[in-house]
């Protein structure tokens, strides 16, 4: 079943009906300030870091779902209701969601008194703007009582959970006229308050949540929207709220409109306050009268509204190209949600969804550097000063911290290292940030290891060191250590577990020297490649010729060792015994040597490369996508660790783990198998599962990091949406593989690989400063293969399109067919 439909002109989701399978959400804001917004307006906000500055209180895993978020009770002749639907799930005449680019809008209505809300993070300021609206569709005249509601969280929100016997004596808010100031901890040693506010006279206030709730009352029955008046309630230490009281008067027909902010004020320090005790409300004052009015924040909306229409005209895809139906799905995903999700993990990494706490985990090193393949092309300047950050977490080995803290930038020692893929990825990173822009000055900007300025060297530097990390730290067969683990966190060979509730990220581990990568190995014959031809464009044709003697040797170490007969081995454990070979009693065949030794060219010439993914196809294949390894380990085993603490079927133990289906999709396009390729995308292609959303759960317009495998009971029911390192690798997949419109060192390739049945499409590609209208023609019904192109008219030779740089379209024609 539908619980909604994509507006695709407005580009929005729309939701039709608030019981969603799964609270449904967007974000909102896209530089310091961000809000997580759920279809029944719940979720909460933070200023830059989501475990330090954290503005409102959200518990994880509450029951009933998602409960907390800015809420409006509406109090209509006596008859209280919330037009979010949530938090008293109130009986709705009317009721829709649309989840839009940085902005969400709801609107309802009930006994003739209808609402909208339109929520979003302007560009520029730090604060959530929510326009609600109300009007009178009742023939007679109607006199609401309106309450806000927002509880503060006390801004460290780890501290704000567990400390309670300091937290329930610090609470201080200010109040004046129509803002509610919070303002804990302000007195000692934090420069900044939140403002919750809104721009019309309020007949009341209250900021203490026990007297405006009730001590024993939820959400859904709070005393005072019944009660019909506010308390002035002055919050004292203990739980404080936002809520104001607002009298609408509305004849037949009329309509007002309020602007509620809530916004986040820093102050200089020796500007801290007004009077003894009395915060300096200056910043809150500027920001709260750029907002006063209804057309103020229309144009607000409006400018962020052209900042998405020109991020995301950087890669389009033109659905009226597509022969086939069901081919919208694929143009609504990579040309608008795919490339929108892409900008969310840019800023949020791993750190804050409904499934991630926005306490524990920082941006990851492995993470952060892949996330980047999904934004280059959309904010290339932020990318670059992205690599800049992520590097300086860099040993000088060319090992690195796994996780570094947005707001310091510092590298995590809680979290440490010894991920031994994690130096690769930075070679990943900046191939793709140097393909996309040319800029190679980026390999001369100079960057602290460790964090230390002393030990700065230039990011060719960073570079050759995550190369030369690989190329020491070698095992029995001369194939990578797999140190902790390596992109499948879960494959720790070296940590031994025994201890309940230890966690295996951070436990101690020894190194073995015996346990062994293949997937390592073969992401170095990816990335190598790359690390060399750099190396040639900047005149150090020595270390050129260094690098692919390493890649030789690696090639054929995974030749020698990494090839079990008809698939890919995974990797060695600290006994030198196989992970992902047939001697195997569980875990015979892995997804990821399978596809990133194909990604690496391993085996495409002489039939292993089909034959792996062929058997990729036969063993691990299923309805809903590529499950990662077979058969599921039914044991813990000690010396495997956390892949084989999950029950079978979920996680890194047999689910589907979306983020390494597009490797093989990307195999399979080097194979020239573009049918099977397209497979492998749809599958797991949310838009594609839209009226299966009783069963998948979660958002429709958006990949999610897991989907339970066929071991599972639930099998097809997914897990964990929005931060996934699936959002990057699948648009690399439709945009750079399937599609084919591919950034190389030289300009733009063109090499497309789709179904024989998709008669050809049509896609913008904004790149390096022109924009590339590319038609692609596949009357001939090839699946890979280019006849001819013209650029602007004219035959061009080779499939490698210039680089104009020259502000302007050129029109690209590609016949597809045989040569
Ligand atoms: C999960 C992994 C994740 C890791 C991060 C594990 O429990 O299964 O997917 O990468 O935690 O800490
Ligand atoms: C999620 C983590 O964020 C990512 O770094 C890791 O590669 C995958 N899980 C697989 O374990």
């Amino acid at each position: 079943m539908q619980y909604g439909f994509f507006d695709d002109d407005a580009k929005e989701y729309v939701i039709t009906r608030p019981d969603t399978p799964y609270p449904w959400i967007n974000y909102l804001g896209c530089e310091e300030f961000f809000s997580l917004f759920s279809n029944t307006s719940g979720g909460y906000c933070f200023c830059r870091d989501a475990r330090m500055l954290r503005l409102t209180r959200y518990r994880y895993n509450n029951v009933p779902a998602d409960s907390g978020g800015r809420y409006f009770y509406l109090r209509d002749n006596n008859d209280v209701w919330t037009p979010s639907w949530m938090p008293m799930k109130s009986k709705l005449d009317r009721y829709e969601c649309r989840h839009g680019m940085g902005y969400s809008k709801i609107s309802s209505c009930r006994n003739g008194l209808a609402f909208k809300q339109v929520s979003f993070v302007p560009l520029g300021d730090n604060c959530e703007i929510h326009k609600v609206t109300l009007t009178n569709e009742s023939g007679s005249e109607k006199n609401i009582d309106m309450f806000s509601f927002i509880e503060f969280c006390l801004w460290n929100a780890n501290d704000d959970m567990t400390n309670f016997q300091r937290n329930f004596s610090i609470g201080e808010v200010e109040i004046e006229g129509s803002r509610i100031y919070h303002k804990t901890e302000y007195r000692e040693r934090r420069n900044h308050y939140a403002v919750w506010s809104v721009n019309a006279p309020a007949a009341g206030f209250d900021t203490d949540r026990q007297t405006f709730l009730g001590l024993y009352n939820g959400f859904d029955s709070p005393q005072t929207p019944f009660s019909g008046k506010a308390n002035n309630s002055v919050a004292s230490g203990w739980a404080p709220i936002g809520s104001h009281h607002i009298k609408v008067k509305l004849a037949p027909n009329e309509s007002k409109t309020f602007v509620f902010t809530l916004g986040f004020c820093e102050n200089p320090q020796d500007q801290k306050w007004e009077k003894p005790g009395i915060i300096n409300k200056t910043p809150a004052n500027k920001l709260l009268e750029k907002y006063n009015t209804a057309e103020a924040a229309d144009k607000a909306l409006a400018e962020l509204n052209a900042y998405w229409k020109n991020l995301l005209g950087k890669f389009t895809v033109d659905a009226s190209s597509l022969s086939r139906p069901d081919d919208i799905k694929m143009a609504r995903m990579a040309g608008v949600w795919n490339q929108y999700q892409c900008m969310v993990t840019f800023n949020m990494s791993r750190s804050a969804s409904y499934f991630e706490s926005g306490i524990g985990r920082g941006m990851g090193f492995r993470d952060s550097n892949q996330d980047l393949l999904g934004f280059v092309h959309l904010v290339p300047e932020r990318a670059r000063s992205r690599i800049l950050d992520i590097a300086a977490t860099q040993f000088p080995d060319g090992s690195a911290y796994h996780q570094y803290q947005p707001l310091t930038k510092r590298g995590n020692n809680e979290i440490g290292s010894g991920f031994n893929d994690d130096p690769l990825w930075l070679i990943c990173g900046v191939a793709a940030y140097i393909k996309e822009t040319g800029d190679y000055s980026i390999l001369d900007e100079k960057v602290p290891f460790d964090n230390d300025e002393k030990l700065a060297d230039t990011l060719f530097i960073h570079l050759k060191r995550s190369f030369d990390f690989t190329v020491t730290h070698k095992g029995p067969h001369g194939l990578p250590l797999i140190g902790r683990a390596d992109w499948n966190d879960c494959l720790n060979l070296n940590c031994f577990s025994a201890t309940p509730g230890e966690s295996f990220q951070t436990t101690a581990n020894f190194e073995s020297g015996v346990a062994e990568s293949v997937l390592i190995a073969a992401i170095f014959a990816f990335v190598g490649p790359d690390y060399a031809e750099i190396c040639r464009r900047t005149n150090r044709a020595d270390e050129a010729v260094y690098a692919e003697k390493e890649i030789k040797t690696m090639t054929d170490a995974i030749n020698l060792h990494g090839w079990d007969g008809d698939w890919f081995v995974r990797a060695y454990d600290a006994y030198g015994k196989k992970i992902g070979g047939k001697e195997c009693d569980d875990g015979k065949i892995f997804i990821e040597s399978n596809g990133f030794a194909v990604m690496a060219g391993i085996g495409v010439d002489d039939g292993r490369a089909v034959k792996a993914l062929d058997s990729v196809k036969e063993h691990l294949d299923s309805k809903y996508g590529i499950v990662l390894l077979q058969p599921a380990y039914k044991n813990y085993h000690l010396e495997l660790g956390e892949v084989s603490s999950y029950p079978p079927g979920y996680k890194e133990n047999a689910g589907i783990f979306c983020h390494n289906n597009p490797w093989v999709t990307i195999a399979e396009t080097m194979l020239g198998r573009g049918k099977r390729a397209f497979e492998t995308y749809a599958k797991i292609c949310p838009a594609y599962r839209e009226d299966d959303s009783d069963l998948r759960r979660l958002e429709p317009y958006v990949y999610a990091q897991m989907v339970a495998g066929k071991d599972a009971p639930r099998f097809g029911e997914a897990k964990n949406s929005w931060l996934t390192g699936t959002a990057a690798w699948t648009f690399v997949s439709i945009s750079q593989y399937i599609l084919g419109v591919r950034p190389v060192f030289d300009g733009l390739l063109i090499d497309p690989c789709i179904p024989s049945d998709m008669k050809g499409f049509t896609v913008t590609r904004h790149f390096r400063g022109s924009d590339y209208h590319i038609t692609a023609d596949n009357s001939a019904g090839a699946e890979k293969g280019i006849k001819s192109i013209t650029v602007d008219g004219k035959a061009h030779q080779g499939n490698v399109l210039p680089v104009f740089n020259d502000g302007k379209i050129h029109k690209i024609t590609v016949i597809m067919g045989a040569h």
